[in-house]
Protein backbone atom coordinates (compact mmCIF):
# COMPACT_ATOMS: atom_id res chain seq x y z
CA UNK A 1 0.00 0.00 0.00
CA UNK A 2 0.98 3.87 -0.66
CA UNK A 3 1.49 5.68 2.11
CA UNK A 4 -0.49 8.83 1.20
CA UNK A 5 0.82 11.27 3.72
CA UNK A 6 4.62 10.55 3.08
CA UNK A 7 6.72 12.60 0.59
CA UNK A 8 7.61 11.08 -2.94
CA UNK A 9 9.72 11.69 -5.66
CA UNK A 10 8.25 13.17 -8.29
CA UNK A 11 9.18 10.75 -11.28
CA UNK A 12 11.43 8.03 -11.93
CA UNK A 13 14.13 10.15 -12.98
CA UNK A 14 14.35 12.16 -10.09
CA UNK A 15 14.53 9.14 -8.18
CA UNK A 16 17.87 7.82 -9.81
CA UNK A 17 18.84 11.45 -10.09
CA UNK A 18 18.92 11.72 -6.42
CA UNK A 19 19.86 8.84 -5.30
CA UNK A 20 22.88 8.94 -7.54
CA UNK A 21 23.59 12.46 -6.25
CA UNK A 22 24.02 10.64 -2.98
CA UNK A 23 26.39 7.77 -4.34
CA UNK A 24 28.19 10.13 -7.19
CA UNK A 25 30.64 12.35 -4.67
CA UNK A 26 33.81 13.57 -2.99
CA UNK A 27 34.17 9.12 -3.01
CA UNK A 28 34.01 9.44 -6.44
CA UNK A 29 36.19 12.71 -7.62
CA UNK A 30 38.51 12.76 -4.02
CA UNK A 31 38.87 9.50 -2.68
CA UNK A 32 38.67 7.03 -5.78
CA UNK A 33 41.33 8.51 -7.16
CA UNK A 34 44.02 8.60 -4.32
CA UNK A 35 43.02 5.26 -2.91
CA UNK A 36 43.55 3.46 -6.34
CA UNK A 37 46.89 5.81 -6.75
CA UNK A 38 48.04 4.80 -3.25
CA UNK A 39 46.91 0.61 -3.88
CA UNK A 40 48.76 -0.25 -7.02
CA UNK A 41 46.48 1.27 -9.88
CA UNK A 42 45.14 -1.17 -12.00
CA UNK A 43 44.42 -4.27 -9.82
CA UNK A 44 43.09 -1.79 -7.32
CA UNK A 45 40.58 -0.99 -9.61
CA UNK A 46 39.64 -4.79 -10.72
CA UNK A 47 39.32 -5.84 -7.36
CA UNK A 48 37.05 -2.66 -7.21
CA UNK A 49 35.00 -3.43 -9.94
CA UNK A 50 34.49 -7.24 -8.80
CA UNK A 51 33.08 -6.00 -5.47
CA UNK A 52 30.48 -3.27 -6.45
CA UNK A 53 28.63 -5.51 -8.78
CA UNK A 54 29.20 -8.74 -6.60
CA UNK A 55 28.79 -7.65 -3.50
CA UNK A 56 27.69 -3.94 -3.89
CA UNK A 57 24.97 -4.16 -5.94
CA UNK A 58 22.87 -6.82 -4.01
CA UNK A 59 23.09 -4.83 -0.80
CA UNK A 60 21.67 -1.63 -2.66
CA UNK A 61 19.16 -3.70 -4.08
CA UNK A 62 18.40 -5.20 -0.75
CA UNK A 63 18.37 -1.47 0.80
CA UNK A 64 15.94 -0.32 -1.48
CA UNK A 65 13.33 -3.13 -1.19
CA UNK A 66 13.51 -2.65 2.45
CA UNK A 67 13.38 0.76 2.39
CA UNK A 68 10.16 1.06 -0.15
CA UNK A 69 8.76 -2.26 1.41
CA UNK A 70 8.54 -0.39 4.77
CA UNK A 71 8.09 3.40 3.89
CA UNK A 72 9.85 4.02 7.01
CA UNK A 73 12.80 5.81 7.72
CA UNK A 74 16.67 3.81 8.89
CA UNK A 75 15.89 1.85 11.87
CA UNK A 76 11.64 1.91 11.56
CA UNK A 77 11.93 0.02 8.38
CA UNK A 78 13.71 -2.81 10.03
CA UNK A 79 10.52 -2.54 13.04
CA UNK A 80 8.08 -2.77 9.97
CA UNK A 81 9.63 -5.95 8.89
CA UNK A 82 10.58 -7.57 11.69
CA UNK A 83 8.67 -6.97 14.69
CA UNK A 84 9.94 -7.49 18.27
CA UNK A 85 13.46 -8.05 16.96
CA UNK A 86 16.82 -6.51 17.44
CA UNK A 87 17.11 -5.36 13.74
CA UNK A 88 16.70 -1.97 14.30
CA UNK A 89 19.45 -1.69 15.65
CA UNK A 90 20.78 -2.11 11.92
CA UNK A 91 19.02 1.06 10.90
CA UNK A 92 20.52 2.72 14.39
CA UNK A 93 23.77 1.87 13.11
CA UNK A 94 23.29 3.19 9.86
CA UNK A 95 22.20 7.11 11.53
CA UNK A 96 25.80 6.20 13.65
CA UNK A 97 28.03 5.76 10.47
CA UNK A 98 26.43 8.84 8.83
CA UNK A 99 27.58 11.01 11.71
CA UNK A 100 30.76 9.75 11.73
CA UNK A 101 30.82 9.94 7.88
CA UNK A 102 29.46 13.57 7.77
CA UNK A 103 32.54 14.67 10.50
CA UNK A 104 35.40 14.28 8.13
CA UNK A 105 33.16 14.63 4.94
CA UNK A 106 31.96 18.32 5.74
CA UNK A 107 35.85 18.92 5.89
CA UNK A 108 37.00 17.87 2.70
CA UNK A 109 33.78 19.30 1.13
CA UNK A 110 34.57 22.82 2.89
CA UNK A 111 38.16 22.66 1.13
CA UNK A 112 36.68 22.41 -2.03
CA UNK A 113 34.78 25.63 -1.32
CA UNK A 114 38.13 27.12 -0.45
CA UNK A 115 39.64 25.75 -3.97
CA UNK A 116 36.58 27.33 -5.50
CA UNK A 117 38.04 31.05 -4.04
CA UNK A 118 41.69 30.25 -4.47
CA UNK A 119 40.76 29.14 -8.36
CA UNK A 120 38.29 32.68 -8.68
CA UNK A 121 41.51 34.32 -7.05
CA UNK A 122 43.57 33.21 -9.81
CA UNK A 123 46.26 31.55 -7.13
CA UNK A 124 47.32 28.74 -9.12
CA UNK A 125 49.35 30.54 -11.73
CA UNK A 126 53.05 29.81 -11.84
CA UNK A 127 52.95 27.14 -9.44
CA UNK A 128 54.81 23.98 -9.30
CA UNK A 129 53.82 20.98 -7.83
CA UNK A 130 55.76 21.00 -4.81
CA UNK A 131 54.10 24.37 -4.34
CA UNK A 132 50.87 23.48 -4.95
CA UNK A 133 51.61 21.04 -2.45
CA UNK A 134 52.82 23.58 0.02
CA UNK A 135 49.68 25.74 -0.70
CA UNK A 136 47.65 22.35 0.23
CA UNK A 137 49.27 21.46 3.78
CA UNK A 138 49.23 25.18 4.40
CA UNK A 139 45.91 25.32 4.41
CA UNK A 140 44.59 22.13 5.84
CA UNK A 141 46.43 22.61 8.81
CA UNK A 142 45.35 25.99 9.73
CA UNK A 143 42.91 26.31 12.02
CA UNK A 144 40.16 29.09 10.79
CA UNK A 145 39.69 29.02 7.01
CA UNK A 146 39.65 24.72 7.30
CA UNK A 147 36.77 25.42 10.16
CA UNK A 148 34.75 28.37 8.50
CA UNK A 149 34.60 26.72 5.12
CA UNK A 150 33.40 23.29 7.24
CA UNK A 151 30.90 25.40 8.91
CA UNK A 152 29.45 26.90 6.29
CA UNK A 153 29.20 23.88 4.42
CA UNK A 154 27.38 22.03 7.50
CA UNK A 155 24.59 25.30 6.48
CA UNK A 156 24.46 25.06 2.86
CA UNK A 157 23.43 21.16 3.24
CA UNK A 158 21.20 22.12 6.23
CA UNK A 159 19.26 24.28 4.31
CA UNK A 160 18.51 22.28 1.45
CA UNK A 161 17.85 19.32 3.80
CA UNK A 162 15.62 22.13 5.61
CA UNK A 163 13.77 22.67 2.37
CA UNK A 164 12.32 19.13 1.93
CA UNK A 165 12.36 15.78 -0.18
CA UNK A 166 11.07 17.35 -3.30
CA UNK A 167 12.02 20.71 -3.43
CA UNK A 168 14.98 20.61 -1.66
CA UNK A 169 16.91 17.30 -2.79
CA UNK A 170 14.93 16.26 -5.82
CA UNK A 171 15.30 20.08 -7.65
CA UNK A 172 19.19 20.10 -6.92
CA UNK A 173 20.03 16.79 -7.85
CA UNK A 174 18.33 16.92 -11.40
CA UNK A 175 19.78 20.04 -12.41
CA UNK A 176 23.21 19.06 -11.48
CA UNK A 177 23.94 16.18 -12.09
CA UNK A 178 23.64 15.92 -15.74
CA UNK A 179 25.70 18.62 -15.87
CA UNK A 180 28.18 17.47 -13.45
CA UNK A 181 28.91 14.06 -16.05
CA UNK A 182 29.35 16.33 -19.03
CA UNK A 183 31.70 18.49 -17.20
CA UNK A 184 33.82 15.58 -16.02
CA UNK A 185 34.12 14.56 -19.91
CA UNK A 186 35.80 17.12 -20.57
CA UNK A 187 38.32 17.20 -18.48
CA UNK A 188 38.99 13.90 -19.23
CA UNK A 189 39.57 14.86 -22.92
CA UNK A 190 42.10 17.18 -21.61
CA UNK A 191 43.85 15.36 -19.32
CA UNK A 192 44.44 12.46 -22.24
CA UNK A 193 45.96 14.81 -24.67
CA UNK A 194 48.85 16.00 -22.01
CA UNK A 195 51.85 15.10 -22.91
CA UNK A 196 53.31 11.80 -21.57
CA UNK A 197 49.37 10.81 -20.84
CA UNK A 198 49.62 7.24 -21.83
CA UNK A 199 52.02 6.65 -18.43
CA UNK A 200 48.67 7.35 -16.67
CA UNK A 201 46.52 5.40 -18.96
CA UNK A 202 48.75 2.64 -18.28
CA UNK A 203 48.76 2.84 -14.55
CA UNK A 204 45.17 2.96 -14.94
CA UNK A 205 44.73 -0.39 -17.09
CA UNK A 206 47.95 -2.01 -16.76
CA UNK A 207 47.54 -5.30 -14.61
CA UNK A 208 50.08 -6.04 -11.56
CA UNK A 209 48.73 -8.17 -9.31
CA UNK A 210 51.95 -8.42 -7.03
CA UNK A 211 50.05 -5.11 -5.73
CA UNK A 212 47.10 -7.35 -3.81
CA UNK A 213 47.57 -7.60 -0.13
CA UNK A 214 44.71 -7.61 2.28
CA UNK A 215 44.97 -4.48 2.82
CA UNK A 216 44.33 -3.10 -0.41
CA UNK A 217 41.06 -5.83 -1.14
CA UNK A 218 39.75 -4.26 2.41
CA UNK A 219 40.42 -0.78 1.08
CA UNK A 220 38.49 -1.80 -2.18
CA UNK A 221 35.70 -3.36 -0.36
CA UNK A 222 35.08 -0.12 1.73
CA UNK A 223 35.88 2.30 -0.83
CA UNK A 224 32.84 0.11 -2.91
CA UNK A 225 30.36 0.64 -0.13
CA UNK A 226 31.45 4.27 0.90
CA UNK A 227 31.00 5.17 -3.00
CA UNK A 228 27.84 3.33 -3.73
CA UNK A 229 26.49 5.19 -0.54
CA UNK A 230 25.32 1.41 0.91
CA UNK A 231 26.30 -0.88 4.15
CA UNK A 232 24.15 2.60 6.29
CA UNK A 233 20.64 2.31 5.16
CA UNK A 234 20.69 5.85 3.54
CA UNK A 235 19.12 4.41 0.46
CA UNK A 236 16.75 2.79 2.80
CA UNK A 237 15.81 6.08 3.77
CA UNK A 238 15.88 7.26 -0.09
CA UNK A 239 14.15 3.96 -0.78
CA UNK A 240 10.76 4.83 1.34
CA UNK A 241 10.06 8.27 -0.38
CA UNK A 242 10.22 6.01 -4.04
CA UNK A 243 7.01 5.02 -5.74
CA UNK A 244 5.65 1.58 -5.34
CA UNK A 245 5.95 1.86 -9.68
CA UNK A 246 9.26 2.27 -9.75
CA UNK A 247 11.46 -0.91 -11.29
CA UNK A 248 13.49 -1.28 -8.50
CA UNK A 249 16.04 -3.41 -10.17
CA UNK A 250 16.60 -0.91 -13.20
CA UNK A 251 16.97 1.68 -10.45
CA UNK A 252 19.60 -0.23 -8.72
CA UNK A 253 21.61 -0.71 -12.02
CA UNK A 254 21.76 2.43 -13.18
CA UNK A 255 23.03 4.19 -9.81
CA UNK A 256 25.83 1.69 -9.67
CA UNK A 257 26.35 1.87 -13.51
CA UNK A 258 26.40 5.79 -13.22
CA UNK A 259 28.66 5.77 -10.50
CA UNK A 260 31.20 3.69 -10.98
CA UNK A 261 31.66 5.42 -14.40
CA UNK A 262 32.07 8.69 -12.86
CA UNK A 263 34.45 7.01 -10.48
CA UNK A 264 36.64 5.59 -13.49
CA UNK A 265 36.18 8.62 -14.98
CA UNK A 266 37.04 11.47 -12.35
CA UNK A 267 40.83 8.58 -12.98
CA UNK A 268 41.02 9.12 -16.28
CA UNK A 269 41.18 12.72 -16.09
CA UNK A 270 43.57 12.78 -13.12
CA UNK A 271 45.95 9.95 -13.66
CA UNK A 272 47.14 10.80 -16.75
CA UNK A 273 48.12 14.47 -15.25
CA UNK A 274 49.68 12.87 -12.48
CA UNK A 275 52.65 11.32 -14.57
CA UNK A 276 52.51 14.45 -17.02
CA UNK A 277 53.23 16.75 -14.22
CA UNK A 278 55.71 14.29 -12.44
CA UNK A 279 53.37 13.77 -9.39
CA UNK A 280 53.83 10.69 -6.80
CA UNK A 281 49.97 8.92 -7.59
CA UNK A 282 50.17 7.40 -3.82
CA UNK A 283 50.53 10.94 -2.55
CA UNK A 284 47.21 10.40 -0.53
CA UNK A 285 44.04 12.86 0.15
CA UNK A 286 45.83 15.60 -1.35
CA UNK A 287 46.03 13.75 -4.85
CA UNK A 288 43.35 16.09 -6.15
CA UNK A 289 43.88 18.89 -4.82
CA UNK A 290 48.15 19.33 -6.58
CA UNK A 291 46.63 17.45 -9.61
CA UNK A 292 43.99 19.48 -11.17
CA UNK A 293 45.52 23.29 -10.43
CA UNK A 294 48.63 22.26 -12.11
CA UNK A 295 46.24 21.32 -15.40
CA UNK A 296 44.80 23.82 -15.33
CA UNK A 297 47.10 26.50 -15.10
CA UNK A 298 48.66 24.64 -18.75
CA UNK A 299 45.67 24.89 -20.62
CA UNK A 300 43.74 27.82 -22.27
CA UNK A 301 40.84 28.73 -20.46
CA UNK A 302 42.44 27.34 -17.50
CA UNK A 303 40.91 30.12 -15.23
CA UNK A 304 37.70 28.93 -16.23
CA UNK A 305 37.88 24.96 -15.96
CA UNK A 306 39.65 25.15 -12.66
CA UNK A 307 36.77 27.40 -11.07
CA UNK A 308 34.09 25.52 -12.85
CA UNK A 309 35.45 21.89 -11.16
CA UNK A 310 36.05 22.71 -8.23
CA UNK A 311 32.47 23.87 -7.99
CA UNK A 312 31.60 20.95 -9.37
CA UNK A 313 33.28 18.74 -6.21
CA UNK A 314 31.27 21.15 -4.03
CA UNK A 315 27.59 20.65 -5.80
CA UNK A 316 29.05 16.43 -5.80
CA UNK A 317 29.56 17.36 -2.16
CA UNK A 318 26.68 18.63 -1.08
CA UNK A 319 24.16 15.91 -3.24
CA UNK A 320 26.29 13.25 -0.95
CA UNK A 321 26.17 15.41 2.49
CA UNK A 322 22.14 16.27 2.10
CA UNK A 323 21.30 12.19 1.37
CA UNK A 324 23.53 11.61 4.75
CA UNK A 325 21.62 14.19 6.73
CA UNK A 326 18.49 13.29 5.44
CA UNK A 327 19.41 9.70 6.92
CA UNK A 328 19.54 11.30 10.43
CA UNK A 329 16.72 13.82 10.11
CA UNK A 330 14.07 11.00 8.56
CA UNK A 331 15.08 8.70 11.64
CA UNK A 332 15.13 11.50 14.89
CA UNK A 333 11.87 13.09 13.12
CA UNK A 334 10.08 9.64 13.51
CA UNK A 335 11.47 7.90 15.77
CA UNK A 336 10.87 10.50 18.42
CA UNK A 337 8.24 12.65 16.69
CA UNK A 338 9.79 15.72 16.62
CA UNK A 339 9.81 18.43 13.85
CA UNK A 340 11.90 18.43 10.99
CA UNK A 341 13.26 21.35 11.64
CA UNK A 342 14.46 20.97 15.32
CA UNK A 343 16.18 17.83 14.19
CA UNK A 344 18.13 19.77 11.51
CA UNK A 345 19.16 22.39 14.06
CA UNK A 346 20.04 19.99 16.62
CA UNK A 347 22.00 17.93 14.11
CA UNK A 348 23.79 21.11 12.56
CA UNK A 349 25.11 21.56 16.31
CA UNK A 350 26.26 18.50 16.82
CA UNK A 351 28.16 18.20 13.23
CA UNK A 352 29.58 21.34 13.71
CA UNK A 353 31.70 19.96 16.61
CA UNK A 354 32.24 16.95 15.36
CA UNK A 355 33.31 17.91 11.83
CA UNK A 356 35.13 21.08 13.36
CA UNK A 357 37.26 18.97 16.19
CA UNK A 358 38.40 16.78 12.92
CA UNK A 359 39.57 19.63 10.85
CA UNK A 360 41.58 20.61 13.94
CA UNK A 361 42.91 17.26 14.21
CA UNK A 362 44.72 17.94 10.71
CA UNK A 363 47.00 20.46 12.10
CA UNK A 364 47.04 22.64 15.47
CA UNK A 365 45.12 20.13 17.55
CA UNK A 366 47.02 17.26 15.91
CA UNK A 367 47.31 15.36 19.14
CA UNK A 368 43.77 14.93 19.00
CA UNK A 369 44.06 11.34 17.85
CA UNK A 370 42.50 7.67 18.23
CA UNK A 371 44.24 4.44 17.36
CA UNK A 372 47.31 6.13 16.42
CA UNK A 373 45.77 8.01 13.74
CA UNK A 374 44.14 11.56 13.80
CA UNK A 375 40.17 11.69 14.19
CA UNK A 376 40.33 12.94 11.01
CA UNK A 377 41.54 9.79 9.89
CA UNK A 378 40.21 7.90 12.03
CA UNK A 379 36.68 8.79 10.97
CA UNK A 380 37.44 7.65 7.25
CA UNK A 381 38.71 4.37 8.31
CA UNK A 382 36.44 3.53 10.90
CA UNK A 383 33.60 4.77 8.62
CA UNK A 384 34.07 2.97 4.96
CA UNK A 385 36.57 0.35 6.08
CA UNK A 386 34.90 -0.99 9.71
CA UNK A 387 31.13 0.53 9.77
CA UNK A 388 29.51 0.43 5.97
CA UNK A 389 30.77 -3.22 5.40
CA UNK A 390 29.43 -4.50 9.09
CA UNK A 391 26.48 -2.97 7.85
CA UNK A 392 26.41 -4.45 4.67
CA UNK A 393 26.98 -7.80 6.22
CA UNK A 394 24.03 -7.19 8.37
CA UNK A 395 21.65 -6.31 5.55
CA UNK A 396 22.52 -9.00 3.58
CA UNK A 397 21.81 -11.44 6.92
CA UNK A 398 18.55 -9.97 7.22
CA UNK A 399 17.53 -9.75 3.51
CA UNK A 400 18.69 -13.53 3.05
CA UNK A 401 18.30 -15.26 6.23
CA UNK A 402 15.62 -13.37 8.11
CA UNK A 403 12.90 -12.16 5.62
CA UNK A 404 11.08 -14.24 3.49
CA UNK A 405 12.06 -14.76 -0.09
CA UNK A 406 8.88 -14.53 -1.27
CA UNK A 407 8.07 -10.85 -0.33
CA UNK A 408 11.58 -9.87 -1.46
CA UNK A 409 10.67 -11.02 -4.57
CA UNK A 410 7.33 -9.45 -4.61
CA UNK A 411 8.65 -6.09 -4.03
CA UNK A 412 11.28 -6.68 -6.55
CA UNK A 413 9.01 -7.60 -9.35
CA UNK A 414 6.35 -4.80 -8.33
CA UNK A 415 3.46 -7.20 -6.96
CA UNK A 416 4.06 -9.87 -9.74
CA UNK A 417 3.96 -7.37 -12.35
CA UNK A 418 7.51 -7.11 -13.63
CA UNK A 419 9.69 -10.13 -14.72
CA UNK A 420 13.26 -10.35 -12.49
CA UNK A 421 15.00 -12.48 -14.71
CA UNK A 422 18.31 -12.69 -12.22
CA UNK A 423 16.34 -12.92 -8.83
CA UNK A 424 18.04 -16.69 -8.35
CA UNK A 425 21.49 -15.00 -8.95
CA UNK A 426 20.81 -11.97 -6.98
CA UNK A 427 19.38 -13.94 -4.01
CA UNK A 428 21.95 -16.57 -3.84
CA UNK A 429 25.01 -14.13 -4.02
CA UNK A 430 23.08 -11.94 -1.11
CA UNK A 431 22.69 -15.35 0.77
CA UNK A 432 26.00 -16.66 0.65
CA UNK A 433 28.74 -14.59 -1.38
CA UNK A 434 28.11 -11.30 0.31
CA UNK A 435 28.00 -12.58 4.12
CA UNK A 436 31.16 -14.70 3.39
CA UNK A 437 33.02 -12.50 1.36
CA UNK A 438 32.82 -9.79 4.29
CA UNK A 439 33.68 -11.52 6.67
CA UNK A 440 36.77 -13.22 5.39
CA UNK A 441 37.81 -9.78 4.61
CA UNK A 442 37.80 -9.03 7.50
CA UNK A 443 39.57 -11.74 9.18
CA UNK A 444 42.05 -11.37 7.06
CA UNK A 445 43.00 -7.68 7.66
CA UNK A 446 41.96 -7.22 10.57
CA UNK A 447 44.34 -9.77 12.12
CA UNK A 448 41.21 -11.69 13.41
CA UNK A 449 42.34 -15.03 12.49
CA UNK A 450 46.09 -14.34 14.32
N1 LIG B 1 28.72 7.91 -1.78
C1 LIG B 1 29.23 9.16 -1.31
C2 LIG B 1 30.50 9.48 -2.07
O1 LIG B 1 30.98 8.63 -2.82
O2 LIG B 1 31.03 10.56 -1.91
C3 LIG B 1 29.45 9.16 0.18
C4 LIG B 1 28.29 8.59 0.94
C5 LIG B 1 27.04 9.19 0.84
C6 LIG B 1 28.47 7.44 1.69
C7 LIG B 1 25.96 8.63 1.50
C8 LIG B 1 27.41 6.88 2.34
C9 LIG B 1 26.16 7.49 2.23
F1 LIG B 1 25.16 6.95 2.85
Amino acid sequence: MENKNRAQFSSKFAVVAAAAGSAVGLGNIWRFPYELGSNGGFAFLLIYLLFVFVLGMPVMLSELVIGRRSQANASGAFRVLRPNSRWHLVGLLGVITAFIILSFYFVVAGWSLEYVFQAVANNFVGKAPSDLSQVFTDFTTEAVRPLFWTIVFVFITAFVVLAGVQKGIEKISKILMPLLFVIILILCFRSLTLPRAEEGVKFLFKPDFSKITSTVVLSALGQAFFSLSVGMSCLITYASYVSKKNNLVHTAFEITTLDTLVSVLASVAIFPAVFSLGIDPSKGPELVFITLPNVFTQIPGGYFWAILFFLLLAVAALTSTISLLEVITAYVTEEFKLKRKTVILLSVGVLIISSGLSSLSLGVWSNLQLFGMSLFDFFDYFSSKILLPTGGLLISIFIGWFYKRKDTFDELSNGGKLAVPLFNIYFFLLRYIVPIAIALIFINELGLNK
